[in-house]
């Protein structure tokens, strides 16, 4: 089962209710907030008080990525805010276990983040404790950037990882994913799709995400 996760980053936030219930009828599968903090990444997004808005207006899972320096402070915050799934950042937590424990010990799945340029040795003692692993396909901190090619290498690696260990781990793409780049990401073993620009702002959210969906498995 393949899921595609708009992210709101590139919504319309005049009229995010509209935007999210729009995706939803459209088919999306969760929806993807990114909450930055001008530390981490160069830019200042959304927090738990939005995260707490969008659960009103919408039935699907809440995928909230923190990219936000010390996560841990703020990790109850994201949960009582309605977050279904959170995912941290492995460059920001020094403790992951502890990390990973404090969502889990919510309703909460786990995932753990990783930029482009950091290695998947830095995953391989945390991944029987984790739901999902997202693997960031650009630099983090914008929407509307171009996919970083390696990831697809970087997905089989991380596939045949998982499947040594026998695990059921999901994989989650983040970043340049539109109808161009979304074949071969899927066929490298990526199981969750994250898309901001390639469907927001584009006029038949139905349409785009049908094609999105129809190019996981069709590359022409
Ligand atoms: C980047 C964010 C992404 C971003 C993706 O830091 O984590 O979720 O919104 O945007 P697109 O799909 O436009 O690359
Ligand atoms: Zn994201």
């Amino acid at each position: 089962m393949k899921l595609i996760a708009p992210s709101i980053l590139s919504a319309d936030f005049t009229t995010l209710g509209d935007e999210i219930r729009n995706v939803e009828a459209a088919g999306a599968d969760w929806i993807h907030i990114d909450v930055m903090d001008g530390h981490f990444v160069p830019n200042i997004t959304m927090g738990p008080v939005i995260v707490e808005a969008v659960k009103k207006v919408t039935e699907l899972p809440l995928d909230v990525h923190l990219m936000i320096e010390r996560p841990d402070q703020f990790i109850p915050e994201f949960v009582n805010a309605g977050a279904d799934l959170i995912s941290v950042h492995v460059e920001t937590c020094p403790h992951l276990n502890r990390t990973i424990d404090l969502i889990r010990c919510s309703e909460c799945r786990a995932g753990v983040v990783l930029n482009p340029a950091t290695s998947l040795s830095t995953i391989e003692w945390i991944l029987e404790y984790i739901d999902f692993v997202l693997l960031m396909s650009v630099n983090p901190g914008f929407g509307g950037q171009s996919f970083i090619s390696n990831t697809i290498d970087k997905t089989r690696q991380l596939k045949r990882m998982i499947e040594k260990k026998g695990l059921s781990t999901l994989i989650q793409i983040d970043g340049g994913v539109n109808e161009k780049t979304i074949y071969s990401i899927s066929k490298a073993g990526a199981d969750v799709f994250v898309a901001g620009s390639a469907i927001f702002g584009t006029g038949d959210y139905k349409k785009t995400i049908k094609k999105l969906k129809d190019k996981l498995t069709d590359p022409s």
